[in-house]
């Protein structure tokens, strides 16, 4: 169909039905093909959105039938498979981060100056949010920003009983959570990282000796972390076999083998003179990311659970709420996917928003090395001539 961009996605797990279904809903977008290395899961996710999608068992057969091939695999298998996409010749949509190693970042880095028209870009899905447009809004009048201090929390227990408990998928939870926020603080100074430093911590859910390995089979009653899986409102997708470590998703998040902590607190030094804090925390009782811009005229408080934006200075305090109309992110998924598909049939991409989304992801790695070494880390970020990581 003219005008139409064809889709592919490999991976159908929770991200990857995301797509799919913000696919139905986006305009010039039209999901063609999936892939996933259960197939059934591939099978069940394509008859949910349209009996006209046809399931395929491999890449290569995934590629051959789109124009645009959407990565919702885990992690680590990013750079992978977007190498063998761009190698192709087929515009990409990956779903952060674009690597978990320096290696990989530079190795896709390498690809894309290679291939300078082919359409490329990372899922940082929250640049086409509601409220992070208004925010922009707010901090691209010239303000002056010194300090920006952000507190990212989740009710991510969840995290502790899939494959992203255990960093060798993920490249470490700040790194896979906190790249949107990095990415965000880039977008909206325009500035990137020169040093992190920074560390973990587990508070909450230390070992339970009397706790079964799954909720399933566990005798202790009231447990506020108890998941049921009949109950799971994507039991559907996860009821075919377990391919990977993590997919039973009732694992007891106390005891669950893992190597991610639960809170993390990070200072950066970034370019412009400016200072970051950020700090993640797993198992915070309300989702929401709260931000603090202190400028030389005013400071400026976002909640993005509340949507509300604060403006505080010498002449009192104003308040205002971004419209985000109702959905997951505000309806940024589709947005998103509406966008690069106009920039696939304009044969387009936009390096300098690349550059700094790379930025954002050896931030995150850097962040990572940081905490695990204990010292702070120096930052390279250039996709020109590649990213390079100094522990000091
Ligand atoms: N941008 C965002 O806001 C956002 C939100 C959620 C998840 N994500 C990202 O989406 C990705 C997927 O997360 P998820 O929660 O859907 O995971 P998931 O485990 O639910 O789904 C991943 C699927 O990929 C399949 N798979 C694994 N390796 C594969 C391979 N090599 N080839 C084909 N299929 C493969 C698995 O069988 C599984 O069905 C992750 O990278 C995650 O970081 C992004």
């Amino acid at each position: 169909m003219k005008g139409v961009t064809r889709f592919g996605i490999v991976g159908t797990g929770k991200r990857g039905l995301t797509y799919a279904r913000a696919l139905e809903a986006a305009a010039g977008a039209q999901l063609v093909s999936v892939s996933d290395l259960d197939s059934e899961r591939a099978s069940i996710v394509a008859g949910l959105v349209s009996a006209d999608v046809e399931v395929v068992g491999s890449l290569e057969p995934l590629l051959d039938r789109c124009e645009a091939l959407i990565i919702a695999t885990p992690d680590d298998s990013h750079t992978e498979i977007a190498l063998a996409a761009l190698a192709a010749g087929r515009a990409v949509l990956c779903d952060k981060p674009a690597g978990i190693t320096v290696d990989q970042v530079n190795a896709l880095a390498s690809a894309l100056t290679a291939r300078p028209s082919v359409p490329f870009d990372l899922a940082m899905v929250l640049r086409y949010h509601p409220f992070y447009q208004a925010l922009a809004e707010v901090l691209h009048t010239r303000r002056t920003v010194t300090q920006v201090h952000v507190m990212d929390m989740m009710r991510g227990e969840f995290y502790f009983r899939r494959w992203h408990r255990l960093s060798k998928y993920t490249g470490g939870i700040v790194l896979h959570e906190g790249i949107h926020a990095l990415d965000i603080i880039g977008w909206l100074l325009g500035t990137h990282p020169l040093r992190v430093t920074g560390s973990s911590f587990s508070s909450v859910l230390k070992p339970k000796p009397n706790a079964a390995q799954h909720c399933g089979d566990c005798a202790i009653a009231g447990c506020a972390h108890r998941f049921d899986v009949q109950t799971d409102p994507l039991a559907a997708i996860y009821r075919t076999p377990r391919l990977q470590e993590g997919e039973a998703r009732d694992l007891c998040v106390f005891n669950s083998t893992r190597d991610v902590e639960e809170t993390h607190s990070l200072l950066f030094d970034y370019t412009g003179d400016v200072a970051v804090s950020y700090s993640l925390t797993l198992v915070a009782p309300i989702r929401t990311r709260r931000y603090t811009f202190v400028c030389d005229d005013v400071v400026v408080d976002a909640d993005e659970a509340t949507s509300t934006i604060t403006l505080s200075g010498p002449d009192g305090t104003h308040t205002r709420r971004a419209e985000v109309p109702a959905g997951e992110f505000g309806g940024a998924d589709r947005r998103q996917l509406e966008h690069f598909a106009s920039m696939v049939r304009a044969g387009r991409r936009d390096d300098s928003v690349l550059a700094q989304n790379l930025a954002a992801n050896v931030t995150g790695i850097a962040a990572e090395r940081s905490m695990r070494d204990g010292r702070p880390v120096t930052v390279d970020s250039d996709m020109a001539t590649g990213y390079r990581l100094s522990v000091e």
